[in-house]
């Protein structure tokens, strides 16, 4: 299998344990990435550290661009990125890749994505969600991205927030196309 080159944009939406638990999964599929390029919005390291109480998203060992690197390799669709995930996703992020307000590196990479038919994922994260944001997914959705809003499940019978948040990630992995052992149902 051809190794992957991902972006993960984090956001300011609720749910930072969901792009650490990414982020460390990464770590561990070294075999099937190629690279993994990181964007963060300022309030995402706000809410970052807020909800998890640490700047440790600066210990990670990938690449990580300024929210207006336009000089980014994936500020173009030549760099050939396969896939791009936005964990979490804010209403206001999500709103912009629907309109097409391509104004820093997370949306123009967004737009990027989605112009070249790759795959773009949406961990949005609000609740509950007004007409306008229900509406943006659906156009997100008919532009050909994969809306996959931060909601955990349950039958896997977690313990511990850290499972209970593993599931959405896990889910996220699948979406990339990435092998991962984790917990199906019925196998
Ligand atoms: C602690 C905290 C939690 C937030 N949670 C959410 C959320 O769950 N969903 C959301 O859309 N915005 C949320 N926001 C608001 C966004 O951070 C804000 O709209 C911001 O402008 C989004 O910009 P960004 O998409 O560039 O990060 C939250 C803000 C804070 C400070």
């Amino acid at each position: 299998m051809k190794k992957k080159k991902i972006i993960v944009a984090i956001t300011g939406a609720s749910g930072s344990i969901y792009a650490k638990l990414l982020l460390d999964a990464f770590l561990k599929l070294e075999a099937q990435i190629d690279r993994v390029a990181v964007v963060m919005s300022d309030n995402a390291k706000q809410v970052w550290e807020t909800e998890l109480n640490d700047i440790s998203y600066q210990q990670y060992p990938f690449t990580f661009y300024h929210k207006m690197d336009f000089n980014a390799p994936f500020a173009s669709g030549s760099a050939k990125y396969d896939t791009m995930i936005i964990i979490p996703c804010s209403m206001g992020t999500i709103g912009r890749i629907a309109h097409g307000i391509s104004n820093d590196l997370i949306t123009r990479a967004a737009d990027v994505i989605l112009k070249e038919r790759r795959k773009l994922i949406t961990v949005v994260r609000d609740t509950p969600f007004n007409l306008i944001h229900l509406q943006n997914m659906k156009t997100v959705t008919e532009a050909g991205g994969i809306v996959c809003p931060a909601v955990p499940s349950f039958y896997s019978l977690p313990k511990t927030i850290e499972e209970l948040a593993q599931t959405v990630v896990d889910r996220v992995i699948d979406l990339a196309g990435l092998e991962k052992e984790s917990y199906r149902w019925n196998e």
